[in-house]
């Protein structure tokens, strides 16, 4: 019996590459279908009618391809804004990703968050939402940059420059935001700047984001009413990583270089769609 599961990953770019890595660690027996819209990117620019258009219209391709068990909106611009819509249309099981609001707010000591995500994100009704909800006593210094999201790209595709981005992220990025003793990051793409933003807040500073949480919930999905243990990635797992055998799914040319960066992220498999 054939025990591999299908997970179909969406993003405008490379950001959901942060919740496919915690996936990959997470899970065996696991294919991946990413999905990038990188001929809409960034997607924190797009008004929510075009948004909702493309992330319908690429769904729509990818599944006359394959159908996954389950689908990861990894993206939280997206997850904001189209997820009840998607859930509403498909009879396939949705895991989105939105800002890390209540656990900041419980893990923070000053009440002061600081929340980091796309133009689209931090303003939108569902963000407003989770603060009420979850952090109404808490001060929030929010900062909506597509820059970020330029940064993390031109970071993950040439693999280095990091301190030219340290110094780009510090001109960017508006002083209050230092002052929070906890930071939100809300974008997907956001993980991949960590090592450089935890250099420019003061020691002690925490960072969320939703990775580990979005991999149990999968977990649970995926393996609901089986035992859980069975599905632990073996020791094996980084040998065959790199063997490769993941598909990915792009809406504009990649560059050969890029697919080789690809290949080393367990990629094989390339489509253009
Ligand atoms: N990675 C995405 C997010 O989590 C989108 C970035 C963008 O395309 O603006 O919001």
């Amino acid at each position: 019996m054939n025990s591999t599961k299908k997970i179909a990953i969406l993003d405008s770019g490379i950001g959901g590459l942060t919740i496919y890595e915690e996936l990959d660690r997470t899970l065996k027996d696991v294919e991946f279908h990413y999905l990038m819209d990188n001929r809409y990117l960034p997607y924190g620019e797009l008004d929510a009618d075009k948004l909702i258009e493309r992330v319908f219209y690429k769904l729509d391709v990818l599944l006359q391809d394959t159908i996954p068990d389950l689908v990861v909106v990894a993206c939280n611009t997206a997850s904001t804004q189209v997820l009840d819509k998607l859930r509403e249309k498909y009879s396939l099981p949705f895991v989105g990703v939105v800002p890390a609001i209540k656990p900041a707010a419980e893990l923070s000591t000053s009440k002061h968050l600081c929340l980091l995500a796309t133009p689209a994100t931090i303003n939108g009704d569902y963000v407003n939402n989770l603060i009420l909800e979850f952090a109404s006593e808490c001060k929030i210094t929010r900062f909506g940059s597509s820059k970020l999201v330029e940064i993390a790209e031109l970071q993950f595709w040439s693999s280095t420059a990091d301190t030219k981005n340290e110094q780009l992220l510090l001109e960017l990025i508006p002083q209050e935001c230092y002052q929070a003793d906890t930071v939100v990051l809300g974008c997907t793409h956001f993980p991949m700047l960590k090592p450089l933003l935890v250099n420019m807040w003061p020691e002690g500073t925490k960072f969320i984001d939703s990775g580990a949480a979005i991999a149990r919930r999968v977990k649970s999905l995926l393996y609901i009413g089986t035992d859980i243990e069975q599905h632990e990635p073996s020791m094996l797992k980084e040998v065959e990583r790199y063997k490769g055998k993941h598909h990915f799914y792009m809406s504009a040319a990649l560059t050969p270089t890029q697919i080789i960066r690809l290949n080393t992220a367990g990629f094989k498999h390339f489509n253009h769609i």
